[in-house]
């Protein structure tokens, strides 16, 4: 086989619980991903080389050398199976870029699936989380999908059970916002404030709602501990996520570091709705729509007759 297309959704984070800042530079986290249907498409092909090509959403904003996550995803890949392979990467990008969704860490899910199957490695997915985890802390889940709940860093993860889909609406900003800064700035408030900051904990109000499939009650539940971070920021979005609160969201939160917001609505209906009001309010570059839980890594073009599911033991935990 010469060519492999995996289709990658993005993440919102339903709860992100920031602990004390850790020796090693990051914080623990009770981090609740859930993965949604926008997404990127990453095509590999068998090349003797590396190298990368990024066209789609903010594609200029995105490198094409060895900073690229999912170049690192495939050279590290290759290191583990201890062989000189090369591929050509191509990401098709829909996931806003440095937006708090883990477009990054989506791509590089991605290419860590699609090399798996283009060099015929056949590494189970207990392998592909190793790699995975030291190239960052989103990155497990991105090649997880459905919901899950993160602890360590983010990338130690139990799948959680969902009784639903949820309906929710996202404001693209304009620029992104680096995830380190986020977090620097998030310490620096905590110092400022002088309170002491808490083990972080799973909300079990959430958990139950999810388990429910309950939006009005998950609504009420979303939290965001990197949210007075993001939003000194960048003010702007304390208008964007009142614009949704007023046009009748049952959460408005922002998405992981932002600068995305994320509105929970109560239908698919409602969703499209909220969306055209976002619009007409002028609180964001672009306003999308998009369904939760949605499965992880996908193959979409591959070997004839081969399955076309990947990763394979979690699919419980994703729905389309
Ligand atoms: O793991 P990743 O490279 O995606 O993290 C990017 C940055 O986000 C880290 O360098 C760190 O500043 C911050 N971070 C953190 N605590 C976490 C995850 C990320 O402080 N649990």
């Amino acid at each position: 086989m010469n060519s492999v297309t995996v289709r990658v959704p993005a993440k919102v984070n339903l709860q992100l619980a920031v602990g004390p800042l850790r020796d090693d530079g990051y914080h623990d986290l009770v981090n609740v991903f859930h993965a949604v249907s926008i997404f990127d498409e990453v095509t590999a092909v068998a090349e003797t080389g590396m190298s990368v090509r990024v066209e789609g959403e903010s594609a200029d904003q995105v490198p094409e050398d060895g900073d690229n996550l999912a170049i690192q995803a495939a050279v590290a890949l290759a290191r583990h199976a201890g062989r000189s392979y090369g591929v050509s990467l191509a990401i098709r990008k829909a996931i806003p870029v440095a937006g708090g969704m883990a477009g990054g860490s989506a791509d590089a899910a991605a290419a860590l699936v699609a090399c798996n199957e283009l060099w015929g490695l056949g590494l189970p997915l207990e392998d592909l989380m190793e790699i995975a985890s030291d190239l960052g802390s989103d990155v497990p889940f991105a090649l997880l999908g459905g919901t899950a709940v993160g602890t360590g860093r983010g990338e130690r993860l139990a799948p959680l059970e969902v009784g639903g889909t949820f309906h929710w609406v996202f404001a693209l900003a304009d620029g992104g916002l680096s995830t380190a800064k986020v977090y620097g700035e998030c310490d620096r408030i905590r110092q400022e404030g002088g309170e002491p900051v808490g083990h972080p904990r799973a909300a079990e109000p959430l958990l139950a709602a999810l388990r429910a499939g309950d939006a009005r009650a998950l609504g009420a539940e979303l939290t965001n501990d990197l949210q007075p971070a993001a939003l000194s920021l960048r003010g702007s979005l304390a208008r964007t996520l009142q614009a949704g609160r007023a046009h009748g969201a049952l959460g408005a939160i922002v998405s992981g570091s932002g600068p995305t917001c994320a509105f929970l609505a109560e239908s698919e209906a409602h969703a499209e709705t909220l969306a055209a009001a976002l619009k007409t309010e002028n609180v964001a570059r672009d306003v999308l729509t998009a369904h939760g839980p949605v499965p992880g890594p996908t193959v979409v073009q591959g070997p004839p007759g081969r399955a076309q599911r990947i990763p394979l033991s979690h699919d419980e935990s994703g729905q389309s």
